[in-house]
């Protein structure tokens, strides 16, 4: 089959690789019809490159339909539709029934000490194929797969993989009183559908900032407060002016931070043949101190007594935080992998013809997959316009 797979640095290809074929009597198959590329791919094209290997598949963010089941799976036949969560999980673990998926018990990564597996992801996650290709194999077809009714264009479901839940967790994390108000750091897919989720869930006032105008024009047509820049004093100043001088009670920080002076960034930059270490360690200064600068900026925004709530994936094992300031100011601070069908039966109710949240007409660019290494490219670089690509296997 052809699927997207890693080459190193900034170089991801389409590649001829072997169809994959059940394993365990619990796996399905599916015949991949859309597939999201993320934030967190790109990632794997930068920072996080040291934990890949050349061929891996990429892609966490797939839907499609069920062309082959295991013995035991009792739950899916062939044909029906499905989305698959990011994270692997087993749903019947501890971790599972607490509704932290991202920290199943089964497929938690104790070699590496991390959490669950994750499709098309690290060495840490398990480096299990992803689903940016024409099909995937998916471990625990009984309970894992979402199903979805025929009907509705991909569009209307596929966020279900990632986007959604993680948005919603930022959210619900975010633990905004009703009617209170929340800034949200980063207009990318994750912060522009947080800011969606929130106003839905009650916000009373939603700030937004970032600097690409079609995202911030994104979030304006929406009703969001846009603010068009991400220099610190002028954010906080603006959220400061219009909540009576004491911030909003809550910052989502959906742009993350993992190139700052940390073990992997170290790595990363010792594994980087493409590009002279000296232009990288630059890039990587630059990129580090743009990270770290959103977490400082929600720790400047929020009120005192607010809540921080991190989507933005976070790699720097030893980033130093303003422990004092955050301490002072009393501020609670949740963090971690959305737990996707923790949210799942919350977030099906909103995916009607209405369209509350705006899926439909979501993404971008939708490419086949050959277009795949272009359309990373454009994604990382902001151009073109690009917010969500789907990919069409
Ligand atoms: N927690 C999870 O389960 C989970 C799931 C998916 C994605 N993520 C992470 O969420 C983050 C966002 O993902 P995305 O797909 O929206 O990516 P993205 O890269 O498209 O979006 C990030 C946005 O942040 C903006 N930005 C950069 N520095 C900023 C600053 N200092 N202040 C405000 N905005 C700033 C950028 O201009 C960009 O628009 C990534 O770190 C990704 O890995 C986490
Ligand atoms: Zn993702
Ligand atoms: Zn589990």
């Amino acid at each position: 089959m052809r699927a997207v797979t890693w080459h190193g640095r900034a170089d991801v290809r389409v590649d001829t690789v072997p169809d994959p074929v059940i394993q365990e009597p619990t796996d399905v198959i599916i015949e991949v019809t859309s597939s999201g590329i993320c934030g967190s791919d790109l990632h794997l094209i930068e920072v996080m490159a040291p934990f890949m290997s050349v061929g891996d598949v990429m892609g966490h963010e797939p839907m499609g339909v069920v062309r082959e089941v295991g013995s035991e799976v009792t739950e899916l036949k062939v044909g029906d539709r499905v989305v698959v969560p990011f994270n692997i999980s087993c749903g019947t673990c501890w971790m599972c029934n607490q509704g932290l998926q991202s920290q199943c018990e089964t497929t938690q990564n104790r070699d590496q000490g991390f959490g669950a597996s994750l499709f098309g992801y690290t060495k840490l996650y398990g480096q299990v194929p992803g689903g940016q290709a024409e099909y995937l194999r998916v471990p625990f077809g009984n309970t894992l797969p979402i199903k979805v009714p025929d009907g509705p264009a991909d569009d209307r479901f596929v966020y279900l993989s990632d986007v959604l839940p993680t948005a919603w967790q930022a959210v619900q994390y975010a633990g905004i009183p009703n009617g209170g108000s929340v800034l949200v750091l980063g207009l990318g897919p994750i912060g522009d559908m947080a800011a969606r989720i929130a106003q839905q869930l009650g916000a009373g006032q939603v700030f937004a900032a970032d600097v690409v105008p079609e995202r911030l024009a994104r979030a304006r047509a929406r009703g969001v407060t846009v603010i068009d820049t991400t220099e610190q004093s002028d954010v906080v100043g603006r959220v400061r002016d219009a909540t009576d001088g004491r911030g909003p009670d809550a910052v989502i920080d959906a742009v993350g931070m993992e190139a700052h002076g940390s073990p992997l960034a170290t790595l990363a930059q010792k594994a980087t043949a493409v590009v002279p270490d000296a232009i990288m360690e630059k890039v990587m200064q630059v990129v580090g101190v743009d990270r770290l600068a959103a977490l400082d900026t929600a720790i400047e925004a929020v009120r005192r007594g607010g809540t921080i709530s991190l989507s933005g994936v976070y790699g720097g094992a030893t980033d130093p935080m303003p422990l004092m300031r955050m301490f002072d100011k009393q501020i609670q601070l949740r963090m971690g992998q959305a737990n996707v069908w923790r949210w799942v039966p919350d977030i099906l109710p909103l995916l009607t013809d209405a369209d509350p949240l705006g899926v439909d007409d979501f993404a971008t660019h939708h490419v086949p997959l050959a277009e795949a290494p272009e359309a990373y490219m454009n994604f990382r670089e902001k151009k073109e316009g690009t917010v969500k690509v789907l990919l069409q296997p």
